[in-house]
């Protein structure tokens, strides 16, 4: 078995990450905007420093990002002369419902993506839409706090109608919430979350997963009734997670760890807690609030698609003094000895990919989307502008054949791959520019200067090869 014939090959992105714009259009604040560049970016991150508006001390990079807000038609003729068949992105909440509470939607925020994704259909291009990629409109934050207050359903409810309703012709594929178990480690960025100190971090944390979730199948249940075509799926923050040593004391720690992120996907997919997280959060004194209804909501309502991010496997050691940590994709994880490291610390693994997409598919039966992957490093053009980034060309190369392994040499059931940041973006978790991902690089520093003149690297001419052979070319 091959790649399918309409495997959706592409390149992902997310609005606070590259549109810019922050207050056209009749756009209001949201999370991502008040995150500032800077040392004091991960304890807003974490929720741990309040920061409910933008100061004069602090450099924001969501505000003009790379400015896709006026550059999308540019980007997206970029996106199809490498032969994209599918472009992610996401719809930033506060675009549409401004406030978060309005009882009509912003007309310039819906038209601004209706001409979006007739870009995009203009070349053939499916869009794959997020609905929630890490931004919560700031006044629902400070009136509610955000995702722990249970009325956040219902706004997120109606801000999906008005999505779905109108671009019910125009887009097929649906995430949810972008990697819905960030929450336990960025609560802010994840949910919108501040906790004050001498909270109960942990109960206000899975209290507001109970509303995503709930949110996330009400919604599901209303795009089958909008458009019985969509597709709905979950989106997880993946990599598994690898024992230290065969000590079966290694072997259960990973399992745990494993277990807090797939909880989520467990729910979404399956329908149900499931027994472990039932019997966990009852051992924390955790005591979730649920409505009559939510359990057969749940149920009757999960997903069609399994997609997730993977940018590395994890390794964890139930030996406390096996302390030699490394960054990771939302959160730090042991050394592993075996494998290289990116310029910020993210270990390489092809055959994790492999070995993640098995456990999904193992665990679920139902197709997967690689949704987001790729190599965040530094680039640095040649006198003529030129980026001959080699280095990006190995990793996708050798994670794309461990992808086709996986659905050649195990049959794993793929509908598409679209590589992180097609284009150079924001990083989430630095703030930084210079942290690049694109096939396309841009010119900014992480300061904020730059003409943000677009232009290919090297990478883009590998990927466009690597499409019109449906991967064969690599
Ligand atoms: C994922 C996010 O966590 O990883 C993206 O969904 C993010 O928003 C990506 O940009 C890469 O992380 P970073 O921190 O390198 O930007």
């Amino acid at each position: 078995m091959a790649l399918r014939k309409d495997f959706l090959w592409g390149g992902a992105t997310a609005a606070n990450q590259c549109e810019g714009g922050y207050k056209e259009g009749g756009r209001g604040l949201a999370n991502v905007d008040v995150a500032p560049h800077g040392e004091d970016r991960f304890p807003v991150l974490a929720g741990k420093m309040k920061m409910f508006e933008c100061d004069e001390k602090h450099y924001y990079p969501a505000h003009e990002a790379i400015d896709m807000y006026h550059n999308y038609k540019e980007d997206i003729k970029l996106f199809a002369e490498m032969g994209f068949k599918c472009y992610r992105l996401s719809i930033a909440w506060t675009r549409i419902f401004p406030t978060g509470e309005e009882t009509t939607p912003n007309e310039e925020g819906l038209k601004f993506y209706e001409d979006l994704f007739d870009e995009c259909l203009k070349y053939g291009i499916e869009p794959l839409v997020t609905i929630c990629h890490f931004d919560v409109p700031m006044y629902l934050v400070e009136k509610y706090g955000a995702w722990r207050d249970r009325k956040l359903v219902d706004l997120y409810v109606k801000y999906c109608e008005a999505i779905f309703t109108r671009y019910k012709d125009k887009v097929k594929y649906w995430l949810t919430f972008n990697e819905i178990n960030m929450i336990l480690h960025l609560p802010f960025i994840g949910a919108g979350l501040y906790i004050e100190e001498g909270k109960n971090e942990e109960q206000i944390k899975y209290q507001a997963a109970h509303h995503q979730l709930v949110a996330s199948a009400l919604v599901t249940k209303l795009a089958r009734e909008i458009n019985p075509e969509f597709k709905i799926g979950c989106m997880l923050a993946a990599g598994n997670t690898y024992a230290n040593t065969c000590n079966p004391l290694d072997v259960w720690k990973s399992m745990e760890k494993d277990r807090e992120n797939y909880f989520f996907i467990d729910v979404q997919s399956r329908g149900e807690y499931p027994s472990y997280a039932i019997k966990e959060l009852e051992r924390n004194g955790i005591n979730i609030v649920m409505e009559e209804d939510d359990k057969s909501i749940l149920k009757d309502n999960t997903v069609d698609f399994i997609s997730f991010s993977y940018y590395s496997s994890r390794l964890t050691s139930a030996d406390p003094k096996v302390e030699s940590q490394t960054e990771g994709n939302v959160f730090a994880t042991l050394k592993n000895q075996y494998l290289d490291a990116s310029e910020w610390g993210w270990q390489i693994d092809p055959l994790g990919l492999r070995i993640t997409m098995n456990s999904l598919y193992d665990r679920y039966q139902k197709p997967l989307f690689i949704v987001e992957n790729g190599l965040g490093a530094v680039d640095t053009p040649n006198e003529s502008g030129y980026v001959s980034d080699d280095y990006r060309i190995d990793y996708l190369r050798a994670h794309i054949k461990a992808m086709i392994d996986a659905v050649e040499l195990d049959g794993v059931d793929l509908l598409g791959y679209t590589p992180w940041g097609c284009i150079d973006l924001v990083s989430a978790s630095t703030g930084e520019m210079k942290k690049r991902y694109g096939f396309i690089y841009v010119d900014k520093d992480n300061a904020g200067n730059g003409t943000l003149k677009r232009s290919k690297k090297k990478s883009f001419d590998w990927y466009k090869k690597v499409i019109e052979s449906n991967g064969k070319n690599l």
